[in-house]
């Protein structure tokens, strides 16, 4: 009697210790699959997280870089890059028209470091998520909706010191680095957000 019930608990035991196996396998597999975490570590001493690749070419900085951050190259494809540069004298109701030369230089430049040129970041994920159309926008595409999806407008349109999605750096307070850690934001009277 006595050993039936002890072979029973050490079934019981065994059972739970591989279901426990399996769902940690299983989550490891999750893991791999899963869009959100596919930040980028850079540096080996003290690993940085970089979700999109901050921009560093000196003449797309200064050109781009003025009436709102230069975007990072990974977050658009090379095919919205192109139509973004061949057609900024109407750049959002803007007119940022570039020289010939300097609007050759920008485009090679963000497109050879394009979402769909790059393994860095989230950068893959975006290009994954463009349909046959090239945005314009990243704010557009698919893949920064479904990030956005929980954020009620009065939030940013309707907020003073944040007035558009477009304004990534209002909220992420990493951006410049390169980190859109979804812990790390802070949208202006709102603080912390927590989902
Ligand atoms: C004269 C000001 C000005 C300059 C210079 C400028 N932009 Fe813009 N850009 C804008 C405005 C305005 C918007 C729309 C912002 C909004 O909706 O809040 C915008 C939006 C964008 C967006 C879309 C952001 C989103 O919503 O995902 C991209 C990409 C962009 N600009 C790229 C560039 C590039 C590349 C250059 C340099 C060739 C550039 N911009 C130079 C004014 C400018
Ligand atoms: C109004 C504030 C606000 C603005 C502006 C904003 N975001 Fe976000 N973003 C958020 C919040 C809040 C979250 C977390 C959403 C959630 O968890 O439901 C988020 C999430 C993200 C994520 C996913 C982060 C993670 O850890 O999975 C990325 C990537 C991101 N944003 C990129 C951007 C980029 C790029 C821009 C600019 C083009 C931008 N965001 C503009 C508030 C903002």
């Amino acid at each position: 009697m006595m050993e039936k019930r002890k072979s029973t608990i050490t079934t019981i035991i065994l059972s739970l210790t591989l279901i426990t196996a399996a769902g940690l396998t299983l989550q490891a597999c999750a893991y791999e699959d899963d869009d959100d975490d596919d930040a980028y570590f850079l540096g080996s001493s003290l690993p940085r997280r970089v979700d999109f690749r901050p921009a560093d070419d000196p003449r797309y900085l200064e050109e781009c870089g003025s009436c709102h951050m230069a975007y990072p190259p990974g977050m658009l494809p090379a095919k919205s890059w192109q139509r973004i540069m061949s057609g900024l004298e109407d750049h959002f109701g803007e007119n940022a028209e570039l020289d010939t030369e300097t609007t050759r230089q920008i485009t090679e430049y963000l497109t050879a470091n394009a979402a769909d040129k790059t393994r860095i970041g989230r950068a893959p994920n975006v290009a994954r998520s463009i349909g046959i159309d090239p945005p314009l926008r990243f704010t557009e595409t698919r893949y920064f909706m479904n990030k956005h999806l929980e954020i009620p407008e009065r939030l940013v349109t309707n907020n003073p010191d944040v007035g558009s999605f477009s304004r990534c750096e209002a909220c992420h307070r990493g951006a410049e680095q390169g980190n859109y850690d979804e812990h790390q934001v802070r949208i202006p009277g709102v603080g912390r957000w927590d989902d």
